[in-house]
């Protein structure tokens, strides 16, 4: 609840912990009323440290005794922790207190989801467990013992004694409070094994709520992979005898890197064919690897305080891309990896909400879980992969291994294992951790004599408590080709860090057509007079596969925008020379769908917005609508063709082959739908063997507003089956007409299964709502007094999840007077409530800026 006055916490303000923990021991009474938990710690003085405060966090907790070296003690309670007098010396603090999970509607520190008991700590959950220095750099080591009647009951590191109504839990691996972790419940596992190549034999078990087995398959194969992957690629093994994973179907993030005990919203674990799309397929195998790369990037070597938090997650969201990208297709990887940052990521660095890749200041580390963090701390890491050559990488991230085990550390300690290993100079590289906003990155060029001059300037937008940007290290991956389309110069890396500087390339016999920014070699906005003939040139012709896509997707853009503007007919060069591409059987099938899709309305709208002009959500619709219709009618003889290519004749396999014919395939039944009024979507639902087909089907249906048999059929068969039915849930307003959307979405929340305090199920209603842009942003405001109204009544029980989903909001300026008026108020009405969280709070402040 609201604090009086929420404390400002600041990165300059770091000082170390006064004490040590030489070792933790807990011991968990379990009873959803009523939790009993006794805590005995050794504390040490800390001889880095010269404050001996001695605080513990502590939040919601009901002390019943305390005591150091066996005397009772009296601490000071605050709503925060507690405080009391300790010896000069070594000493043995004892505690115990009461908590109860079945009250935690939070979902953070110990809670209970269908009947059985989980934890989330990170960030600062173990604060509601019990009293403890709740920071990431007091590493301790942890023994568990757990009393229950539940059948199973799990913690961190290596089994003990597991006796009818007592587990015990053993990690030896000195760890951060935020990644302990105790599940109890009556639970099934599928069970596996790994050795590691140093011969280490690991049990591994994936456990589900009986019923679910069925769908555990397909995490256990990416759990395996990703242990082989991690031990070939960077050489890190698994360290304990037991590796567990959790699914859990109330959970506020996707997953959590507990030690030895990850715990997982069962969206992001449980997959089967019947039940989950290609993409789920795709993202589950990531995380699986994520969360299992944390075991080294982010437990073994920790962060110091919050503020470091891209030390783990930009380097994981890195790492876990890698290994995709070798799972399956890089480029696809690559281009997949651009659309979704600049769909989540630039929008935060260019609103109210835009931070550094490392914050320096915070009031709710919750609130900072973002797309700035991990995925622009991912492209960080990208681009000091660029700068200093695959094989320095590899020798300063075994430095990195090698200095830092064991330690909780910071950005600083990170780029020095880069300078040592290079002999560089990385501070003005460092600026892509402390300054925030995209930068803009504009080119010319010249030809003279054989010469050709590329010519680039570089300045960052102002951004919220930075209005001066210096410039920074831009890699700009450049080829150059012939006017014939032959490539004249390879790939080559162009570091940009002056505000404007010019490259030369001699002896050029013809004008060459350059290729910029390849691979997206830096998350930056390439500002280029936009020149057709030259994009169309490159769509054909570009070696790279990025620019190649980049190409295409800058002619949709230009065309989308003209046709909101001046209400012109969608490009028909464009349309011919994407035709192509997209019928060119020597390319992936997966390449060739990205080819196919269009900037979604929001990026038109900022786009729009960059440009000067207010974005009007319902022009942007009825552009984009009338463009694919364009399309179809245009491309109708081929579309038979690229059914038929399309088409999977062997069985069922979530594999990038398969799912990529797939994306195609449900490319082209977006367009047929466009013609045929939505027989082949009834065919293909009716026909489906899988999800991803299923619901691609029901989606066109929905659209078309032909849906209610196949909306009824679909509920009539998963009604029991949460994660389908959080499909059913959104595919029905994402989908939806705009125009009635909002009404589609309130009825939904009327529905009987809408259990709005499980996030999956929040989520599934509201995102979908704000993914329907038109939808969301319809003109007499219901959208976001909808919204903001649901946001309201979740922040008394989970603010979390309540305040994440409020990021919806960043966008307001983008839009016209009376839009934003209404936007405004409703974000007032949200800040005005009595008892506003601390995560609400702060994120409603933000964003009124
Ligand atoms: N560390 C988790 C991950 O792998 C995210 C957990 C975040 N939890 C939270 N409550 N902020 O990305
Ligand atoms: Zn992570």
């Amino acid at each position: 609840m609201k604090d009086a006055s929420p404390q400002t916490i600041y990165l300059k303000d770091y000082t170390p912990f006064g004490y040590v923990v030489e070792g933790v021991e807990l011991t968990f009474a379990l009873a959803p009323e009523a939790t009993r938990v006794k805590s005995r710690i050794r504390f040490a003085p800390n001889p880095d440290a010269t404050d001996r405060t001695f605080f513990l966090h502590g939040e919601d907790l009901t002390l019943i005794s305390a005591a150091i070296d066996g005397s009772p003690v009296t601490p000071t309670l605050t709503e925060q922790g507690l405080t009391c007098e300790v010896p000069d010396a070594p000493f043995t603090w004892e505690a115990e207190v009461e908590i109860a999970p079945a009250k935690n509607t939070a979902l953070e520190g110990l809670y209970m989801s269908n009947g059985m008991y989980c934890t989330q700590c990170e960030a600062e959950g173990f604060r509601k467990i019990t009293y403890y220095p709740d920071r990431p750099d007091v590493m301790a080591t942890f023994d568990v013992r757990i009393e229950s009647d539940l059948p199973v009951m799990l913690s961190n590191g290596n089994p003990g004694t597991q006796d009818g109504g007592v587990a015990e839990w053993h990690d030896p691996w000195p760890k951060p409070s935020y990644l302990f972790a105790l599940v109890a419940g009556d639970l099934e596992a599928r069970s596996d094994s790994f050795t590691t190549r140093s011969g280490r034999h690991v049990d591994l078990n994936l456990w589900v709520r009986p019923g679910d087995l069925g769908k555990t398959a397909w995490g256990m194969e990416a759990l395996r992979t990703s242990m082989r992957w991690d031990e070939e690629v960077y050489g890190r093994e698994y360290d304990l005898d037991v590796f567990n994973i959790v699914a859990v179907d109330d959970f506020n993030m996707g997953a959590m890197e507990n030690k030895g005990l990850n715990i997982f919203n069962s969206s992001a674990v449980l997959a089967s064919q019947d039940t989950s799309t290609d993409a789920n397929f795709e993202r589950i195998e990531a995380i699986i690897a994520h969360e299992y790369f944390h075991n080294w990037t982010g437990n073994r070597i920790t962060c110091r305080d919050w503020f470091q938090l891209c030390l783990k997650e930009g380097l994981t969201v890195f790492r876990d891309s890698q290994f995709t990208a070798d799972q399956r297709s890089a480029p696809v990887k690559r281009i997949g990896d651009v659309i979704d940052l600049r769909a989540r990521q630039f929008p935060e660095d260019q609103g109210p909400l835009s931070h550094p890749v490392r914050p320096e200041s915070f009031q709710e580390i919750n609130n900072f879980y973002t797309a700035t963090v991990y995925e622009k701390g991912a492209e960080v890491i990208g681009m000091l992969k660029r700068l200093v050559g695959d094989e320095a990488y590899d020798k300063a991230v075994a430095l990195y291994f090698e200095r830092h085990d064991g330690q909780a550390c910071t950005i600083e300690d990170w780029l020095q294992v880069f300078e040592d290993t290079t002999g560089r100079d990385l501070s003005q590289f460092k600026r892509w951790y402390t300054q925030s906003g995209t930068p803009r990155l504009s080119v010319e060029e010249s030809y003279e004599g054989a010469r050709y001059t590329l010519t680039f300037r570089q300045r960052t937008p102002a951004t919220p408590g930075q209005s001066e940007k210096l410039p920074q290290v831009l890699p700009v991956a450049v080829g150059l080709l012939s006017p014939g389309g032959e490539e004249v110069l390879p790939t080559q890396l162009l570091e940009v860090t002056e505000p404007e500087q010019s490259f030369t390339f001699d002896n050029m016999p013809d004008r060459p057509i350059p290729s910029l920014l390849r691979g997206f070699s830096a998350p930056v906005v390439l500002e280029r007079e936009s020149d057709a003939a030259e994009q169309a040139f490159l769509l054909a012709h570009d070696t790279d596969p990025y620019c190649r896509w980049e190409a295409g997707r800058g002619l949709a853009r230009g065309s989308l925008i003209a046709s909101v503007v001046d209400g012109a007919d969608p490009d028909g060069a464009w349309l011919d020379a994407l035709r192509a591409v997209v019928t060119d059987p020597a390319l992936d099938p997966a390449y060739r769908a990205l080819m196919m899709g269009l900037p979604t309305q929001s990026e038109l709208a900022q786009a729009l917005y960059e440009k000067g002009i207010t974005p009007d959500p319902d022009a942007i619709r009825d552009a984009v609508e009338a463009t694919v219709r364009a399309t179809a009618d245009r491309w109708a003889d081929d579309l038979r063709g690229l059914s038929e290519e399309a088409r999977v004749a062997e069985p069922y396999a979530p594999d990038a082959q398969q799912s990529g014919k797939r994306a195609l395939g449900t490319r082209v039944l977006s367009l047929v739908s466009r013609l045929d009024g939505g027989s082949a979507a009834e065919a293909q639902f009716e026909a489906a063997d899988n999800m991803t087909l299923k619901l691609a089907a029901l989606g066109n249906l929905v659209r078309l507003e032909r849906a209610d048999d196949a909306l009824a059929a679909f509920e009539a068969q998963w009604k029991d089956d949460r994660l389908v039915m959080d499909k059913w849930f959104g595919i029905q307003i994402m989908s939806a007409p705009a125009p009635v959307a909002v009404e589609r979405a309130e009825a939904l929340t009327g529905h009987a299964a809408f259990d709005w305090t499980n996030p999956n199920r929040f989520r599934a209603v509201m995102g979908a709502l704000v993914s329907n842009h038109a939808g969301f942003h319809r003109a007499d405001g219901a959208g976001y007094d909808f919204l903001a109204g649901w946001l309201a009544r979740l922040d008394e029980k989970n603010p979390q999840t309540a305040a994440r989903m409020a990021t919806a909001f960043q966008t307001w300026r983008r839009y016209d007077d009376d839009r934003q008026a209404k936007m405004r108020a409703a974000l007032e009405s949200l800040r005005d409530k009595p008892k506003l969280s601390r995560d609400m709070g702060e994120m409603v402040a933000r964003l009124l800026g």
